[in-house]
């Protein structure tokens, strides 16, 4: 196999939609402050019965509708998450199951909010070693239940929700062009060093707690903007084409400003990038393959046209992948 191309795209998010204005009632924070730096209007918060797991497999479900394929033609599903339903077995297993394609390759990714970029090249490579035909690469989670409501610096930042693509492996001579549908380029990268920028205070073997996102936002702003735009450039380089040829990028929704200052250094125009952190907040692994997703079912991405997905979160972990859909 050389390859792998997208067949569809779904996304799910919790019923339940929390306004800046009902957080402000809560904490010390306003509509005006939240709008000003970050662009997030609102965010949906998962209620009882919602968990990442439930949010994983609404997605998937939609995303083979709009495949045209079921379960059963799935071999491989890759979860990326922060937030498993357990810390273990693997969230995606507990998919797979909910959708009763059991017997197949089933595993989760923890990259945070560039989880889905490292969930997806795994997938890809996976694909490409005729490991498995078809594959559902999902990015879930329920940041929420990882919040500390009372640190008005993180919690007014981030939503609950989940996107899900099927890819399906490509034979030879299919995609030897960069004009052929496909996963054309990846590049991931990590940097240890950074882990007391953005990370969780617990967990199983540490403090035997789960732990609640901390966060240097002004710091992790600052990397973000070096890291991705080097990452953009890499994976341009690698694909061969030039920042013009991009129809679409598709970024991980931390922050508005973060979007348009990547897109600047890039000379991308701003209405090539897909925006959904207004409504979506920061959903961490969820916020590529859902923005992806809307953006596909509102017509603006199209058959055809180049997209550049990208993020970067703790860790620090960032990357891109670039495809034509
Ligand atoms: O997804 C993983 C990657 N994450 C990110 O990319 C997040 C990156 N960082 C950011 O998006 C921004 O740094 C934030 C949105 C987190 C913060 O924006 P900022 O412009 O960097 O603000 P700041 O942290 O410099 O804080 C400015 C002021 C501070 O007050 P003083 O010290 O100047 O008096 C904060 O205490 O804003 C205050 N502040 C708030 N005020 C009202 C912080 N949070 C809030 C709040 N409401 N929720």
């Amino acid at each position: 196999m050389t390859g792998s191309r997208l067949l569809g795209t779904g996304s799910a998010l919790p019923e339940r939609i929390v306004t800046n204005d009902e957080l402000a009632a809560q904490i010390d924070t306003s509509d005006e402050w939240i709008v000003e730096r970050t662009g997030i209007r609102q965010r949906h918060i998962a209620g009882d019965g919602e968990t990442t797991a439930t949010l994983a497999t609404d997605a998937a479900r939609k995303a083979l509708d709009d495949a045209g394929l079921t379960p059963a033609d799935i071999g491989l599903i890759v979860v990326a998450t922060a937030t498993p339903d357990n810390t273990f077995p693997a969230t995606a297993t507990k998919v797979q199951n909910a959708l009763g394609c059991n017997g197949g390759i089933a595993f989760d990714v923890a990259a945070v909010c560039s989880g889905f970029l490292y969930a997806i090249a795994t997938a890809d490579s996976l694909l490409k070693t005729g490991m498995a035909t078809r594959a559902l690469v999902i990015g879930a989670e329920t940041f929420s239940r990882i919040l500390d409501w009372e640190d008005r610096t993180t919690c007014v930042l981030f939503g609950d929700g989940a996107g899900a693509v099927v890819l399906e492996a490509q034979g030879e001579g299919t995609q030897q062009a960069s004009d052929a549908p496909g996963i054309l380029a990846s590049r991931l990268h990590a940097d240890g060093a950074q882990h007391d920028l953005l990370y969780v205070d617990g967990g199983p073997s540490s403090t035997q707690t789960v732990g609640h996102l901390r966060m240097k936002g002004r710091e992790v702003f600052r990397h973000a903007v070096v890291n991705l735009s080097d990452v953009l450039h890499e994976v341009i380089e690698d694909a061969g084409i030039s920042a013009g040829d991009i129809d679409w990028i598709v970024p991980h929704q931390a922050n508005k400003r973060i979007l348009d200052a990547t897109a600047k250094k890039l000379g991308i125009a701003p209405e090539k990038v897909v925006v959904t952190v207004d409504r979506h907040a920061n959903t961490s692994a969820a916020s590529v393959p859902l923005a992806l997703d809307v953006a596909r079912r509102d017509g603006r991405i199209k058959p055809g046209d180049l997209v550049m997905l990208e993020a970067m979160g703790g860790g620090f972990t960032w990357g891109a992948s670039l495809l034509r859909v």
